[in-house]
């Protein structure tokens, strides 16, 4: 008999049984013992929500605002590389469904599928969310802008910079498995900044890590916004609004690279708190551990203008392909529909943080 799927634990065990162990280990896994990923989800719990009744919600929508633009849903599938390894259908299939059901849709620099071929499944879709692309920082700089410009040609909306990974996370349960990528998945836009092994820490690959004038150099050469993802710190985000990004992403790139920073739902309000205070045009997101939808009307109601999910995505990609995802987000938008329903707050604007309340823990 056919389980059905419900909901994100669902998903999860249906992409675990459809997956080898190596590519479970690399798409669900996180930095070494773990103790952020599991802390991303358990900290949305932390939170209980303070409904208001007898609300009139007959002009509720979920329409929200992303770099002064208007969408449909204040969700997007966040940037995961090699997803052709999880299911054939790949990005497109991913993005396919994210347009599908209104979802914004952020390509990983370590796409496996060209980034001409997915913006061209997806562009045209009327009621899709918005199209961005994620980059990762080059040891040449003309290869970054070639690959900018391949983006904007191909009609991407935004350029995601990450910045919290200049290496890559100690990965205790992808280190048990040999991940060697199957025949035919690459990174077709290339991977991290290569380099030669020369001193210094983590033998030299710093040397090509990005920094803040690099930031400002990325500016230049794009008529794109641009966001940083994998914000952490409020005076880093401080730091790049003035530097003049468009928004920042807070994000502990889903518990994947330094363990043991603390749960983006634990860090999310006082980083809101300095956005929407003195930076009022800025976009502010978050991922990490959205695995309900009452779990994005809380990051809402922190100050969020919308919020990212990464594997529970690839869970259903990785069972059902395009089909899985859109079950994925179809069940997250009823959700939180419902959220907002039952919460008495007819708009994702309207979410605020008297809808809150930070629990203490039961005995
Ligand atoms: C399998 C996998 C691959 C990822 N690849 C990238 C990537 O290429 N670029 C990036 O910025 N973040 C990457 N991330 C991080 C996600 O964009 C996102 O920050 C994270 O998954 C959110 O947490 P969640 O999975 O709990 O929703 C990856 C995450 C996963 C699970």
């Amino acid at each position: 008999m056919q389980i059905p799927l419900i909901n994100v634990h669902d998903h999860a065990c249906a992409a675990q049984a459809a997956l080898s162990p190596a590519a479970w280990a690399y798409f669900s896994g996180g930095a070494a013992d773990e103790l952020t990923l599991r802390r991303n989800d358990a900290a949305w719990e932390q939170w209980g929500l303070r409904p208001r009744v007898l609300q009139d919600l007959r002009a509720g929508h979920t329409r929200c605002q992303m770099l002064g633009k208007s969408w449909p849903m204040p969700l997007l599938v966040a940037p995961m590389a090699y997803q052709r390894w999880a299911h054939p259908d790949g990005e497109s299939g991913m993005a396919l469904a994210a347009a599908a059901q209104s979802c914004g849709f952020v390509l990983s620099h370590q796409t496996s599928t060209p980034l001409q071929d997915v913006a061209a499944w997806v562009a045209a879709e009327a009621m899709r969310g918005p199209l961005w692309f994620q980059l990762y920082w080059q040891a040449r700089r003309d290869d970054l802008c070639a690959l900018v410009q391949a983006a904007e040609s191909a009609g991407y909306e935004a350029l995601v910079l990450t910045v919290d990974a200049p290496v890559q996370g100690v990965r205790d349960r992808e280190r048990r498995h040999d991940l060697t990528l199957p025949a035919g998945v690459r990174a077709v836009h290339g991977a991290r900044a290569s380099h030669e092994p020369v001193p210094g820490l983590c033998s030299g690959v710093l040397h090509r890590a990005p920094t803040w004038p690099d930031v400002h150099w990325l500016r230049q050469q794009t008529r794109l916004p641009i966001l940083l993802k994998g914000i952490t710190h409020s005076d880093d985000a401080r730091q790049a609004l003035d530097a003049g990004v468009a928004g920042i992403v807070v994000s502990n790139h889903g518990g994947r690279v330094l363990d043991t920073v603390p749960a983006t739902a634990e860090l999310l309000p006082e980083i809101a708190k300095l956005v929407r205070n003195d930076y009022p045009q800025a976009t502010l997101l978050v991922d990490g551990g959205i695995r309900r939808g009452t779990d994005l009307f809380k990051a809402l109601a922190m100050g969020a203008h919308a919020a990212l999910i990464g594997r529970p995505a690839i869970y259903g990609l990785a069972h059902g392909g395009a089909r899985g995802v859109a079950q994925v987000l179809r069940q997250l938008r009823d959700e939180f529909e419902m959220a907002l329903a039952l919460c008495g707050c007819p708009t994702p604007d309207a979410a605020h943080s008297g809808y809150l309340q930070k629990l203490s823990p039961l005995r």
